[in-house]
Protein backbone atom coordinates (compact mmCIF):
# COMPACT_ATOMS: atom_id res chain seq x y z
CA UNK A 1 0.00 0.00 0.00
CA UNK A 2 1.82 3.63 -1.32
CA UNK A 3 2.02 5.97 1.58
CA UNK A 4 0.97 9.15 -0.34
CA UNK A 5 0.87 12.64 1.16
CA UNK A 6 -1.93 14.76 0.27
CA UNK A 7 -1.47 18.82 0.86
CA UNK A 8 -3.23 22.13 -0.51
CA UNK A 9 -0.94 25.69 -1.23
CA UNK A 10 -3.61 27.33 0.39
CA UNK A 11 -5.12 27.77 4.35
CA UNK A 12 -8.14 29.69 3.31
CA UNK A 13 -10.80 28.24 5.19
CA UNK A 14 -12.96 27.69 1.85
CA UNK A 15 -10.54 27.48 -0.44
CA UNK A 16 -10.72 25.14 -3.37
CA UNK A 17 -7.70 23.76 -3.49
CA UNK A 18 -8.32 22.37 0.17
CA UNK A 19 -11.68 21.12 -1.61
CA UNK A 20 -9.64 19.86 -4.31
CA UNK A 21 -7.75 18.30 -2.38
CA UNK A 22 -9.91 16.62 0.31
CA UNK A 23 -11.89 15.17 -2.81
CA UNK A 24 -8.37 13.80 -4.56
CA UNK A 25 -7.25 12.09 -1.23
CA UNK A 26 -10.70 9.81 -1.57
CA UNK A 27 -10.14 9.22 -4.41
CA UNK A 28 -6.62 7.81 -3.96
CA UNK A 29 -8.08 6.30 -0.54
CA UNK A 30 -10.39 4.79 -2.27
CA UNK A 31 -7.64 3.71 -5.18
CA UNK A 32 -6.15 1.90 -2.23
CA UNK A 33 -3.29 4.14 -0.90
CA UNK A 34 -2.68 5.04 2.59
CA UNK A 35 -3.56 8.34 2.42
CA UNK A 36 -2.54 11.32 4.64
CA UNK A 37 -3.92 14.40 4.18
CA UNK A 38 -1.86 17.41 5.29
CA UNK A 39 -3.40 21.02 6.48
CA UNK A 40 -0.15 23.61 6.43
CA UNK A 41 -2.78 25.83 8.77
CA UNK A 42 -1.79 22.75 11.29
CA UNK A 43 1.86 23.91 11.06
CA UNK A 44 3.10 26.74 12.93
CA UNK A 45 6.21 27.65 10.52
CA UNK A 46 7.27 31.34 10.26
CA UNK A 47 8.21 33.46 7.04
CA UNK A 48 11.75 31.62 6.25
CA UNK A 49 14.70 33.79 7.64
CA UNK A 50 18.33 32.22 7.53
CA UNK A 51 19.09 34.31 10.87
CA UNK A 52 15.70 32.65 12.33
CA UNK A 53 16.99 29.53 11.13
CA UNK A 54 20.41 29.76 12.36
CA UNK A 55 19.22 30.53 16.19
CA UNK A 56 17.18 27.07 15.68
CA UNK A 57 14.93 25.40 12.92
CA UNK A 58 11.49 25.64 14.17
CA UNK A 59 9.84 22.51 15.49
CA UNK A 60 7.01 22.43 12.94
CA UNK A 61 9.97 22.57 10.26
CA UNK A 62 11.25 19.13 11.57
CA UNK A 63 7.72 18.31 11.96
CA UNK A 64 7.05 18.77 8.08
CA UNK A 65 10.19 17.32 7.07
CA UNK A 66 9.21 13.83 8.83
CA UNK A 67 5.91 14.07 7.28
CA UNK A 68 7.20 14.54 4.09
CA UNK A 69 9.69 11.94 4.19
CA UNK A 70 7.84 9.21 5.73
CA UNK A 71 5.57 9.30 1.91
CA UNK A 72 7.26 7.52 -1.08
CA UNK A 73 4.27 9.33 -2.85
CA UNK A 74 2.95 13.24 -2.98
CA UNK A 75 0.35 15.15 -4.45
CA UNK A 76 0.97 18.67 -4.48
CA UNK A 77 -2.78 21.33 -5.25
CA UNK A 78 -1.54 24.61 -5.94
CA UNK A 79 -3.45 27.95 -5.76
CA UNK A 80 -2.16 30.26 -8.45
CA UNK A 81 -1.46 34.25 -7.55
CA UNK A 82 -0.25 36.51 -10.49
CA UNK A 83 0.37 33.24 -12.95
CA UNK A 84 2.66 31.02 -10.33
CA UNK A 85 2.48 29.19 -6.89
CA UNK A 86 1.42 31.21 -3.39
CA UNK A 87 3.87 32.47 -1.15
CA UNK A 88 2.98 29.93 1.44
CA UNK A 89 3.75 27.04 -1.37
CA UNK A 90 6.95 28.18 -1.61
CA UNK A 91 7.99 29.08 2.11
CA UNK A 92 6.61 25.12 2.94
CA UNK A 93 9.25 23.83 -0.02
CA UNK A 94 11.92 26.19 1.23
CA UNK A 95 12.14 25.49 4.73
CA UNK A 96 11.67 21.79 3.82
CA UNK A 97 14.00 21.57 1.63
CA UNK A 98 16.63 23.97 3.91
CA UNK A 99 19.38 21.42 5.77
CA UNK A 100 19.76 21.59 9.27
CA UNK A 101 23.27 22.28 10.19
CA UNK A 102 24.99 19.50 12.40
CA UNK A 103 21.74 17.55 12.24
CA UNK A 104 21.70 13.45 12.69
CA UNK A 105 18.68 13.17 9.81
CA UNK A 106 18.29 16.60 8.24
CA UNK A 107 22.12 17.83 7.51
CA UNK A 108 22.15 16.49 3.08
CA UNK A 109 20.14 19.60 1.66
CA UNK A 110 17.08 18.26 -0.66
CA UNK A 111 16.42 15.16 1.77
CA UNK A 112 12.76 15.09 1.99
CA UNK A 113 12.56 15.69 -1.66
CA UNK A 114 14.56 13.20 -3.41
CA UNK A 115 13.25 10.75 -5.36
CA UNK A 116 9.66 11.20 -4.34
CA UNK A 117 6.98 10.86 -6.61
CA UNK A 118 4.88 13.98 -7.10
CA UNK A 119 1.37 14.39 -8.86
CA UNK A 120 0.25 17.66 -9.71
CA UNK A 121 -3.12 19.23 -9.25
CA UNK A 122 -4.59 23.09 -9.59
CA UNK A 123 -7.76 24.70 -8.63
CA UNK A 124 -8.75 28.25 -9.49
CA UNK A 125 -12.08 30.20 -10.18
CA UNK A 126 -10.73 31.46 -13.60
CA UNK A 127 -10.66 29.34 -16.50
CA UNK A 128 -6.99 27.91 -16.32
CA UNK A 129 -7.48 26.46 -13.25
CA UNK A 130 -4.35 28.08 -12.10
CA UNK A 131 -2.34 25.83 -15.09
CA UNK A 132 0.38 28.21 -15.22
CA UNK A 133 1.73 27.88 -11.19
CA UNK A 134 2.12 24.38 -11.87
CA UNK A 135 4.35 26.01 -14.90
CA UNK A 136 6.31 27.30 -12.26
CA UNK A 137 6.03 24.22 -9.59
CA UNK A 138 7.24 21.75 -12.19
CA UNK A 139 10.83 23.00 -12.58
CA UNK A 140 11.14 23.96 -8.89
CA UNK A 141 10.18 20.02 -7.92
CA UNK A 142 12.59 18.95 -10.74
CA UNK A 143 15.59 20.66 -9.38
CA UNK A 144 14.72 19.17 -5.99
CA UNK A 145 15.20 15.61 -7.30
CA UNK A 146 11.74 14.94 -7.59
CA UNK A 147 9.92 12.94 -10.36
CA UNK A 148 6.86 15.07 -11.38
CA UNK A 149 4.11 13.00 -13.59
CA UNK A 150 3.22 13.89 -16.49
CA UNK A 151 -0.34 13.78 -15.69
CA UNK A 152 -1.69 16.79 -14.62
CA UNK A 153 -4.69 18.28 -13.80
CA UNK A 154 -6.05 22.15 -13.67
CA UNK A 155 -9.49 22.60 -12.21
CA UNK A 156 -10.83 25.82 -13.92
CA UNK A 157 -14.26 27.40 -12.75
CA UNK A 158 -13.55 25.57 -9.22
CA UNK A 159 -16.15 27.64 -7.65
CA UNK A 160 -19.27 25.71 -9.51
CA UNK A 161 -17.11 22.21 -9.14
CA UNK A 162 -18.26 20.80 -5.99
CA UNK A 163 -21.52 19.70 -4.37
CA UNK A 164 -22.14 20.80 -0.95
CA UNK A 165 -20.37 17.06 0.25
CA UNK A 166 -17.53 18.36 -1.04
CA UNK A 167 -17.95 15.88 -4.07
CA UNK A 168 -16.84 16.36 -8.31
CA UNK A 169 -20.21 17.49 -9.50
CA UNK A 170 -18.81 16.72 -13.21
CA UNK A 171 -17.31 13.25 -14.25
CA UNK A 172 -15.20 14.88 -16.13
CA UNK A 173 -13.39 16.66 -13.33
CA UNK A 174 -13.34 13.30 -11.24
CA UNK A 175 -11.85 11.36 -13.64
CA UNK A 176 -9.30 14.33 -14.63
CA UNK A 177 -8.30 13.73 -11.08
CA UNK A 178 -8.38 10.17 -10.91
CA UNK A 179 -5.60 10.04 -13.99
CA UNK A 180 -3.41 11.89 -11.43
CA UNK A 181 -3.85 9.73 -8.37
CA UNK A 182 -3.49 6.60 -10.98
CA UNK A 183 -0.50 7.93 -12.67
CA UNK A 184 0.90 9.09 -9.05
CA UNK A 185 0.29 5.67 -7.19
CA UNK A 186 1.78 3.34 -10.13
CA UNK A 187 5.05 5.36 -11.07
CA UNK A 188 5.48 5.19 -7.09
CA UNK A 189 5.00 1.36 -7.25
CA UNK A 190 7.40 1.06 -9.89
CA UNK A 191 10.06 3.25 -8.36
CA UNK A 192 9.93 1.29 -4.99
CA UNK A 193 10.60 -1.85 -7.05
C1 LIG B 1 -2.74 38.09 -5.06
C2 LIG B 1 -3.62 37.21 -5.87
C3 LIG B 1 -3.29 36.93 -7.18
C4 LIG B 1 -4.09 36.09 -7.95
N1 LIG B 1 -3.70 35.77 -9.20
C5 LIG B 1 -4.39 34.82 -9.89
C6 LIG B 1 -3.90 34.33 -11.13
O1 LIG B 1 -2.88 34.73 -11.64
N2 LIG B 1 -4.62 33.37 -11.78
C7 LIG B 1 -5.79 32.85 -11.25
O2 LIG B 1 -6.38 31.98 -11.86
N3 LIG B 1 -6.28 33.31 -10.06
C8 LIG B 1 -5.60 34.26 -9.37
N4 LIG B 1 -6.06 34.70 -8.15
C9 LIG B 1 -7.34 34.20 -7.67
C10 LIG B 1 -7.16 32.87 -6.93
O3 LIG B 1 -7.16 31.83 -7.90
C11 LIG B 1 -8.32 32.70 -5.95
O4 LIG B 1 -8.23 33.67 -4.92
C12 LIG B 1 -8.38 31.30 -5.37
O5 LIG B 1 -9.59 31.18 -4.66
C13 LIG B 1 -7.18 31.00 -4.47
O6 LIG B 1 -7.12 29.65 -4.14
P1 LIG B 1 -7.89 29.03 -2.87
O7 LIG B 1 -9.36 29.13 -3.15
O8 LIG B 1 -7.42 27.63 -2.81
O9 LIG B 1 -7.50 29.82 -1.64
C14 LIG B 1 -5.28 35.56 -7.38
C15 LIG B 1 -5.61 35.86 -6.06
C16 LIG B 1 -4.80 36.67 -5.31
C17 LIG B 1 -5.16 36.93 -3.85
Amino acid sequence: MTKLLVFAGSTRQQSFNRQLAHATAKLASASGADVTLLELSSLDIPMYNADLEAEATPADVIKLKEIMDAHPAWIIVSPEYNGSYTALLKNTIDWASSPVKGHPVWSSSNKPFTGKVVGLLSASPGALGGLRSLSHLNPLLQNLQCWICPQQFALGRAGEAFDEQGEFKSDFHRKSAQAVVDQTLWAAARLAT
